[in-house]
């Protein structure tokens, strides 16, 4: 028996990852890879402007945002079915338990942080009355009064949504000095394939 199975016999609960279709030993499958780079890339640039935008109001970016955390949660949604395909990833062989253990909790934090962001500001955006656009094209129309005024459709949905926004805000930028800390202390550190078997870009 080779060592990586010996890990994932270990642990019941753990799928072998890399026995599944479409996985080898070395590299996670190309879904797994393309869908956390575009989530990746999509969600530390949305974070990023999200933060920049609120702390300076620059009301510009708003509806910039809105259109690129739209258009993500069609990505998240499919990677969120894609992990009910095919389990999480195995660790490598000699990851400590306790190491195993923190890297699943923040996966779980940062799978929920990617749902709930989107969703809570459809939330603001829409029960705000402000309606949601994507470049354009209008999906939900703004709700306007006689004198053209905005009018929240639900304030409650639009308050708890914003303050879901706020608390993840918090939350994910924990998670990913966790989750970025982590990934580099196996490459730097440990010198394993866990940061190359998800950054490699080959088929
Ligand atoms: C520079 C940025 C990032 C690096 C270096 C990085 C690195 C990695 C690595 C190496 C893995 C595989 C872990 C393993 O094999 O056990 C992984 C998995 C994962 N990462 Fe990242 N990551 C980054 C950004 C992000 C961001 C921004 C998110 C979401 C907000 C994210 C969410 C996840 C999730 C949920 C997994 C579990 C596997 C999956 O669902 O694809 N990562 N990441
Ligand atoms: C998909 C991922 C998304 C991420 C990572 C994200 C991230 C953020 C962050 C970090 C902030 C700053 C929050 C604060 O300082 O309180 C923010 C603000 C905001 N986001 Fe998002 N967001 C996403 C999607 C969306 C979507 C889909 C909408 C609406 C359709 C939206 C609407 C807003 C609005 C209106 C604000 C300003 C809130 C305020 O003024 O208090 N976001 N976003």
């Amino acid at each position: 028996m080779s060592s990586q199975e010996e890990v994932v016999n270990s642990n019941n609960e753990q799928h072998n990852f890399d026995q599944q279709p479409g996985n080898d030993a070395e590299l996670l499958s190309p879904l797994t890879r393309v869908l956390h780079i575009i989530i990746a890339l999509g969600m530390i640039g949305l974070v990023g402007v999200g933060i920049y935008m609120t702390d300076f109001e620059v009301y510009a970016l708003y509806d910039l945002h809105k259109a690129f955390g739209s258009i993500l949660l069609v990505f998240i949604l499919a990677r969120v079915y894609w992990r009910i395909c095919e389990g999480w990833p195995s660790p490598l062989a000699g990851t400590p338990a306790w190491q195993q253990q923190i890297a699943k909790l923040v996966h779980w934090v940062l799978l929920i942080a990617t749902v709930l962001f989107p969703i809570s500001g459809l939330m603001m955006s829409i029960g705000g009355g402000h309606g949601l656009s994507i470049f354009g094209w209008e999906l939900v129309a703004e709700n306007m009064d006689a004198a053209g005024n905005t009018v929240a459709l639900n304030e409650s949905a639009a308050g708890l949504g914003k303050n879901i926004h706020g608390i993840l805000r918090d939350v994910i930028l924990i998670a990913l000095a966790l989750h970025v800390g982590g990934a580099l202390k196996h490459h730097i550190i440990d010198k394993d394939s866990t940061l190359k078997r998800m950054f490699t870009f080959k088929s």
